[in-house]
């Protein structure tokens, strides 16, 4: 197995401004040996001899563009992470919304859901809210900006670490909600039955255009630049009805950003005029 030589500063600058140009992704010139790391197997598959022949491979080919987007970006995840923002979703948020919106469906938008926990954490606890108020509704949009995660989403099959977390943190709802198969653990139908999937930029509007009463936008404003990161909240917004959510990753917020919300909680934001 032949390495490419190793990446010139020249390259490497080029390399970051196409990951900006694609994905908003703000990366310094520290990130040459992750970025190294990430494509080398790409240029042994596509039989290229360096870094600069992969970039002009991207640039050229339209198909390469989703390979170099799955490839740069990050996608870790957890079921029921960060413990604070589920105990408020269920405990304050879903009997809140349903006595203010008796009769309506509850639309989430699970915006940088990468392979799916946090969608199916949202699932799970509506499907378990539906018990105590069986006329509750729901719909959940997940959406990334990443081709091969999403249809990790779509799957929803999990081992490993991902398995692993929710049998410490909530294994009644892993015995509910999943089934044991060969790879690991298969999500049952019933948490798909309400779930829509899109590929989707955050820094683009949605299309169509949809309003949503929740947005989980958690882990994803910490790659983008300030700049960037008020177009993705701007955006965010126009996606958000007038009572909406925002939530935030617990090391996110948007306290110096020009944004139309209000904080309300911890990682919790309302809207607010812009
Ligand atoms: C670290 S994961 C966060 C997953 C989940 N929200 C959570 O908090 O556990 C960040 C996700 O954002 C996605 N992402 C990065 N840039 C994006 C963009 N411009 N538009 C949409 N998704 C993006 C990545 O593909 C990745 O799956």
């Amino acid at each position: 197995m032949t390495h490419a030589p190793a990446l010139t500063p020249e390259v490497l600058t080029t390399l970051i401004a196409l990951v900006r140009e694609h994905t908003g992704i703000a990366m310094t010139q520290r990130k040459s040996i992750l970025l190294e790391r990430r494509l080398q197997p790409r240029l042994q598959e596509l039989s290229l001899h360096s870094y600069q022949d992969y970039l002009d491979r991207v640039v050229s080919d339209r198909d390469e563009v989703a390979h170099f987007i799955d490839l740069v970006t990050t996608n870790d995840t957890l079921f029921f992470r960060t413990p604070q923002v589920w105990d408020y979703f269920r405990d304050r948020y879903l009997p809140g919304w349903t006595r203010a919106h008796p009769g309506q469906t509850l639309k989430i938008w699970s915006a940088a859901a990468a392979s799916g926990e946090e969608l199916y954490s949202i699932a799970m606890l509506c499907e378990q809210f539906q018990q105590q108020v069986p006329s509750f509704r729901y719909q959940i949009l997940a959406s990334d900006i990443s081709q091969q995660i999403l249809g990790l989403a779509k799957a929803g099959q999990y081992s490993g670490r991902s398995v692993e977390r929710i049998r410490l943190s909530h294994p009644d709802l892993l015995r509910k909600y999943f089934t044991a198969s060969p790879y690991g653990v298969q999500v049952n139908q019933q948490l798909k039955q309400n779930v829509s999937f899109a590929l989707h930029n955050l820094l683009e509007p949605l299309r169509p255009p949809q309003r949503f009463d929740l947005v989980f936008l958690r882990n994803v404003l910490i790659y983008f630049d300030a700049e960037h990161q008020e177009t993705v909240l701007r955006q965010a917004r126009h996606s958000l009805k007038d009572d909406g959510r925002l939530i935030l990753g617990e090391s996110e917020t948007i306290a110096r950003l020009a944004t139309g919300y209000q904080f309300e909680f911890p990682m919790i934001y309302k809207t607010a005029e812009a």
